[in-house]
């Protein structure tokens, strides 16, 4: 079976490395993978559990809407409306059709939905715009026409509600929530195991985790961050919020199962570490004893630390940047620990 993803426009590569990383979370074999501009269609060995299906539904930060394909067929008026009868008997109840041309200049939106609209029409199936059981999704693309039925679309509400000046306690430069959410999806990490944040701050990275229900443990030097990291937290039910060193962790090698952190910035965090590059050397080689084997951590940074990566014993599996206002650009190095040994 093949699934789209329509993938957010806000970075070029993470929405669908987010992707690729929960999937392999799940233990999911992927057959085939393709790209229509922003439509990534993965085609899946097997069907995934009900339940599990819909967990992994529930995590996607970066992606708006993920439909359940039924063809992929080439973008002429009358082949897409033949696709659109083959799918008919399929659907029951209420249903509408939405349709996305994104660059298809002979056909629009609404005279496909109409069209299609139409031929869905059946004895059991009628249309209602307001609450369909059924919506049919149609992407127009790159000459190809993708119809299937939307099974997940991703709620825009909840991620403002959990705007970072909407929470109880504030400070500058906290990463967005769809950001903090996919990055933790990145290091392939489900729930009841432990994540990491050794530099916690206000609590956003470990806020996503512990709402998809992974255990999170936080460390920061400031005493108000711990105590402003907890009151944003208190709707979590497993929080370790510890005032201590990230250079230092109280922790066994090998304890946690991921770590997501953002390193502190020369001017805006107070740094308890004799020089920044020091600090990012330290903790970043105390990341590295932390992560079980054959784990992965994303380490969110101001600047190049390749050099450091590299001494850490880190494998680099990738890196991205991230444009976050004109001045300032964020490096995310995305690492797996796949050696005992630094
Ligand atoms: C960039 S902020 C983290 C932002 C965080 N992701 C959030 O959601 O607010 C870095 C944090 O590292 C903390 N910090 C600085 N030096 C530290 C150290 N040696 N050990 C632990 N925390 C430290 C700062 O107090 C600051 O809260």
């Amino acid at each position: 079976m093949m699934y789209g993803f329509e993938l957010s426009g806000e970075h070029e590569k993470l929405p669908e490395a987010e992707i690729l990383a929960l999937l392999e979370t799940y233990g999911v074999k992927v057959a085939k993978i393709s790209r229509l501009n922003r439509l990534l269609l993965v085609t899946l060995e097997e069907r995934m559990q009900p339940d599990q299906f819909s967990e992994f539904l529930s995590r996607i930060a970066l992606s708006h809407i993920v439909i359940d394909v039924f063809e992929v067929v080439s973008a002429d008026f009358d082949t897409i409306r033949d696709a659109a009868s083959r799918m008919a008997p399929s659907i029951s109840g209420s249903y509408a059709v939405d349709a996305t041309v994104w660059d298809e200049e002979d056909l629009t939106s609404t005279e496909l939905e109409r069209s299609v609209g139409a031929l869905i029409n059946h004895e059991s199936s009628w249309v209602d715009l307001e609450k369909p059981d059924t919506i049919v999704k149609l992407y127009v693309i790159s000459k190809r026409c993708v119809i299937g039925r939307v099974v997940h679309t991703r709620s825009k509400q909840e991620f403002t509600e959990r705007a970072p000046k909407r929470r109880p306690f504030f400070a500058p430069g906290v990463l967005k929530p769809k950001i903090a959410r996919a990055l933790v999806n990145l290091c392939h990490i489900k729930p009841y195991e432990c994540l990491v944040d050794p530099f916690v701050g206000t609590g956003g990275i470990l806020l996503e985790a512990g709402l998809m229900g992974i255990r999170v443990i936080g460390l920061d030097a400031q005493e108000k961050m711990i105590t402003g990291a907890s009151r944003n937290l208190e709707e979590l039910e497993e929080v370790d919020l510890i005032l201590g060193d990230a250079r230092s962790v109280p922790f066994k090698n090998g304890s946690a199962a991921g770590v997501v952190t953002d390193l502190p910035y020369g001017r805006s965090s107070k740094i308890k570490g004799e020089s920044i590059d020091s600090l990012y050397r330290d903790a970043i080689f105390e990341i590295f004893r932390l992560l079980k084997k054959g784990r992965f951590a994303v380490i969110i940074s101001d600047k190049p630390i390749d050099d450091i990566i590299k001494k850490s014993g880190f494998l680099v599996i990738d890196e991205y940047s991230m444009r976050i206002h004109r001045s300032m650009t964020r490096r995310i190095y995305f690492l797996k620990k796949d050696t005992e040994v630094p």
